[in-house]
C-alpha cells in the first residue's frame, strides 16, 4: 500500500478567494478586496497600478467571493461526505486585526474562525491553517508600507501569538505564508507593495522578502513554544524549472531560476542565507537589514515540514533566445513543447510532478506536504448542475499516479495531499470564476450573477473513491 496509513487527503482553499462577507462582524479592508476582476488586475497584484480602495466601474469578486462565511457549514459537510481527512483554509488577518496594529484583537473574527475549526473536526477534518495566504491589511499599507517596514513583523507576530494560543488543541497544521516566493511576481498580492515612479523595485521585493521570512521563523518559535504538538510549515509555489535545451546556456538560465524560487525554502528550512543570494544581493547593492537577531531566529526556528503548490513545471531558455512564451501559475516561462496545455494555457505535467517531488526533497531531506494542484478549468453543467469533468478526473489521476510512484518507489516522506479548490472559487491570478477547480459547482459567473447553489460534479464521486481507498483505486 503505497499512500501511509493517515494520509492527510483532502482540499485547500483562500479566505479572501470564498468568505466573501468582507465588511461583516468587525472585518477591515485588505489588499485582496481590492483586487478587481478584469484588465487592471494584474497590474493592481504586481504594485505598478496603485489602488487601495474600491474604485468606481470596477468589479471586487472578493466582497461576495462564493459566501463561504455564512455557508461553510453545508461546504463543510460536502467536503467530509467525500471523506476529507483534512481541510486547508486561510485566515482572513482582516477579520482577527482588521487594521493591523490594534492592541485587542476583534472576537467576532476569533470565534467565526473557532466554529469553523469545529465544524471541521465534527466532519472528520483535520484543519491545516495558512496565516497569510496573500492577504495583508490596507491600513498597514497605507500608514507602513506593506512588508517593507520591518514593523509588520511585530504585528504578524502579535497575530500569531493570538492564533496560536485561542485555536492550541484545535489546530495542529500551520503554514507561515502561502507561496511566499509570489512576493517576486505579484508583490502587491503577496506583501502589500506599492512601487513609486522610479523605486528600485528588486530593492524593496527582497527587503519585504526578507522581513517576511524573518517574521515565518518567529511564527515557528511562537507556534512551538505554545504548544510543542504544532506542525508548522513553509509555503512555496514550485514546479521544476527545465532547460530549454541542453545548451548549457539554458541550463544554467534554469538553474538561476531554480535558485530564485528555492531562496525562499533554503532559508526556512536551512536556517540562513544560501551563497547564491548573498552574492546576487551584494551586486545588486540590495541591504535587506538583516540584523543579529534575524540572524539568530532564521536559524534556531526552521520549518517542520515543507508544503508547496504544483500545477505546472516552468521552462528556461537563455536571454534572448527565440521561443514562444508559455502561461502558468503567476510565471511567465519558455513554451515546452512536449506538453499539453489548460484552457489558460498552463503546461500540464504530471512527470514534472514526480521531479519537483523529489527535487524537493534532496534538497530538503523534510517531509513533504502537497497542499495545492488541480487543474482549472472552464465546466458546463447541465441544468442540474451537474458537470460530466473527466477532464478533471484525468488531470488529477495522472498527478496522484506520480505522487503515489514517488512515494513508493522514491521513498520520499509526504504527510498528505489536498487539491485546490475542492469547491468552485474566485481565482487569485484572473478574478474570474469561470476557471474553476471544484468537485462541487458553484452558480456564480464573472460578473457575479447567479444563485451560489452548490452541486456534486461528477469528480465528486472519483475524489470520494480515491480517499475510501486511500489511493488505491484512481480508475
Ligand atoms: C496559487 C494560489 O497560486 O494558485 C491560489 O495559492 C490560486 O490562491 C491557485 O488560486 C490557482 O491559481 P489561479 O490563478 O488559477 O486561481
Amino acid at each position: 500500500m503505497p499512500f501511509p496509513e493517515g494520509f492527510l487527503w483532502g482540499g485547500a482553499t483562500a479566505a479572501n478567494q470564498c468568505e466573501g462577507g468582507y465588511n461583516e462582524d468587525g472585518r477591515g479592508l485588505a489588499n485582496v478586496d481590492v483586487m478587481p476582476h478584469g484588465a487592471d488586475r494584474e497590474a493592481v497584484g504586481c504594485g505598478t497600478r496603485k489602488m487601495l480602495d474600491f474604485e468606481p466601474g470596477y468589479y471586487y469578486p472578493a466582497q461576495t467571493g462564493i459566501d463561504m462565511y455564512h455557508r461553510y457549514k453545508e461546504d463543510l459537510a460536502l467536503f467530509g461526505e467525500m471523506g476529507f481527512k483534512t481541510y486547508r483554509l486561510s485566515i482572513a488577518w482582516t477579520r482577527i486585526f482588521p487594521n493591523g496594529d490594534e492592541e485587542e484583537p476583534n472576537e467576532k473574527g476569533l470565534q467565526f474562525y473557532e466554529d469553523l475549526f469545529r465544524e471541521c473536526r465534527k466532519n472528520g477534518m483535520e484543519p491545516l491553517v495558512t496565516i497569510t495566504h496573500f492577504d495583508l491589511p490596507i491600513h498597514l499599507i497605507k500608514e507602513y508600507g506593506g512588508w517593507r517596514n520591518r514593523r509588520l513583523i511585530d504585528f504578524y507576530k502579535k497575530l500569531v501569538t493570538v492564533l496560536f494560543t485561542r485555536y492550541k488543541g484545535l489546530v495542529k497544521y500551520w503554514l507561515t505564508f502561502n507561496e511566499i516566493n509570489m512576493i517576486l511576481h505579484m508583490p502587491f498580492m503577496g506583501a502589500g507593495l506599492v512601487f513609486e515612479e522610479g523605486e528600485n523595485q528588486t530593492q524593496a521585493k527582497y527587503v519585504a522578502a526578507h522581513n517576511e521570512l524573518v517574521a515565518s521563523a518567529w511564527a515557528t518559535k511562537i507556534g512551538h513554544e505554545i504548544d510543542p504538538e504544532n506542525k508548522i510549515g513553509c509555503m512555496l509555489a514550485a514546479g521544476a524549472f527545465y532547460p530549454y535545451s541542453c545548451n548549457p546556456k539554458d541550463v544554467r538560465e534554469a538553474q538561476l531560476r531554480a535558485q530564485e524560487n528555492y531562496f525562499f525554502v533554503d532559508v526556512q528550512s536551512r536556517g540562513y542565507y544560501p551563497t547564491y543570494a548573498l552574492k546576487m544581493l551584494e551586486r545588486e547593492g540590495i541591504d535587506v537589514g538583516m540584523t543579529e537577531e534575524d540572524e539568530k531566529i532564521l536559524a534556531e526556528n526552521t520549518v517542520d515540514f515543507i508544503s508547496f503548490s504544483y500545477y505546472n513545471t516552468r521552462t528556461a531558455a537563455a536571454p534572448d533566445t527565440d521561443t514562444d512564451a508559455a502561461s502558468g501559475n503567476a510565471f511567465a516561462s519558455a513554451k515546452n513543447p512536449y506538453l499539453t496545455y489548460t484552457d489558460w494555457g498552463w503546461p500540464v505535467d504530471p512527470l514534472g510532478f514526480r521531479i519537483t517531488i523529489n527535487e524537493i526533497y534532496d534538497r530538503y531531506q523534510k517531509p513533504l506536504f502537497v497542499v495545492e494542484n488541480g487543474l482549472g478549468a472552464k465546466d458546463e453543467p447541465d441544468e442540474n448542475g451537474y458537470v460530466e469533468d473527466d477532464y478533471r478526473i484525468d488531470y488529477l489521476r495522472k498527478h496522484i499516479e506520480q505522487m503515489k510512484a514517488a512515494i513508493e518507489e522514491d521513498g520520499v516522506p509526504m504527510l498528505g495531499y489536498t487539491t485546490w479548490g475542492p469547491i468552485d472559487l474566485v481565482s487569485a491570478g484572473t478574478g474570474e470564476m469561470s476557471k474553476r477547480y471544484g468537485f462541487i459547482y458553484v452558480d456564480r459567473d464573472d460578473a457575479g450573477n447567479g444563485t451560489l447553489k452548490r452541486s456534486k460534479k461528477k469528480s465528486f464521486d472519483w475524489y470520494k473513491k480515491v480517499i475510501a481507498t486511500n489511493g488505491e483505486d484512481l480508475a
